[in-house]
């Protein structure tokens, strides 16, 4: 039985693999639409959430599957001191999988480990988001035809933004990538993930500016300023509207390059730029349904014959 951690959980083969699947499902939907009749999905979720939880659900629905859960911590027995590994002991003998949200760093690591059931790991606070990060190339590979040979641009909360992180670990096993970051100085992308860069040989620019450096993107992944990763207001209201993406801004990149943001937005896109066809966000979120399908699939399928229950 398998767990969904981290993007690299999976190898670059398996991860085409899932593609091809989620391919097939958004060509072919009636195919899959009793895939997963009699199972169950859980969703947990201890932080707020539209697309990751609504697209979960929408995915084990398309599947013919059922959903059970809770959107916020304070409707569920975690606001009694109930810690997660007793609830996933408990849900595993309720649900056949389980896609987990926590503001809490390593959660559903720790669920993982004591659950019967496979977890997804769906946001952990400022860590990781893989399957915003399988949505996300799933994005690139059906809109740009490849995973590789591009300059993709991040810019906004590249300190807390945890699609970012996600997103550079995976892009990092894709031939001929630079990354330019872009960033106020306070929200500049952690050490940890630069040296990583540095170790394997990865080119990479910090800029502060965007209007310096959209000419020479292939990709722009937008992001929003983390309000909730703030430890003070007056930092976050001073950065928040840092960047607005806007139609000038727009008329100088690339007549290809593909703006992505994993949403929600706040004002770093502003809505004008939101009909130009460069635009895939929107987009983006509709692929995050069929990514998920294939997910849920595929982890299923490492259940083995003695299936889930109480551990
Ligand atoms: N992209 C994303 O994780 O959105 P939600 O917080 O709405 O799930």
């Amino acid at each position: 039985m398998r767990h969904l951690m981290n993007p690299l959980d999976f190898t670059v083969e398996e991860l085409d693999k899932l593609f091809d699947l989620a391919d097939d499902i958004k060509a072919n939907p009636a195919k899959y639409a009793h895939a997963c009749e009699g199972k169950k999905l859980a969703t947990c979720f201890y932080e707020p959430s539209t697309r990751t939880r609504l697209s979960f659900e929408a995915a084990m629905l398309n599947l013919g599957g059922q959903v059970l859960g809770f959107s916020d911590a304070t409707s569920s027995s975690a606001s009694k001191g109930e810690s997660v590994s007793d609830t996933i002991r408990v849900i595993s003998g309720y649900a056949d999988i389980c896609a987990m949200r926590h503001p809490k760093e390593g959660a559903p690591m720790v669920a993982a480990e004591r659950s019967g059931i496979p977890v997804i790991n769906a946001g952990d606070g400022g860590h990781q988001h893989p399957t915003q990060t399988l949505t996300d190339l799933l994005t690139i590979r059906a809109l740009k035809g490849r995973l590789g040979s591009f300059t993709i641009g991040l810019c906004g909360d590249l300190k807390f933004g945890r699609t970012v992180h996600s997103l550079i670990n995976a892009l990092i096993r894709y031939p001929n990538i630079h990354f330019i970051f872009i960033s106020p100085p306070e929200l500049k992308v952690p050490d940890y993930i630069t040296d990583l860069l540095c170790e394997k040989g990865i080119t990479y620019e910090e800029v502060i500016r965007l209007e310096d450096s959209i000419a020479q993107l292939d990709l722009l992944y937008m992001t929003r300023v983390q309000r909730e990763r703030f430890f003070n207001e007056e930092d976050y209201v001073r950065l928040k509207d840092f960047y607005i993406l806007n139609k000038e801004k727009m008329s100088l990149a690339k007549d290809d390059m593909l703006v992505l943001h994993p949403l929600p937005r706040v004002n770093e896109i502003s809505v004008e730029v939101d009909d130009d066809p460069r635009a895939v966000y929107f987009k983006q979120a509709q692929y995050g349904v069929y990514v998920r399908m294939a997910l849920i699939l595929t982890l299923l399928a490492t259940v083995d014959e003695s299936g889930n229950g109480i551990q």
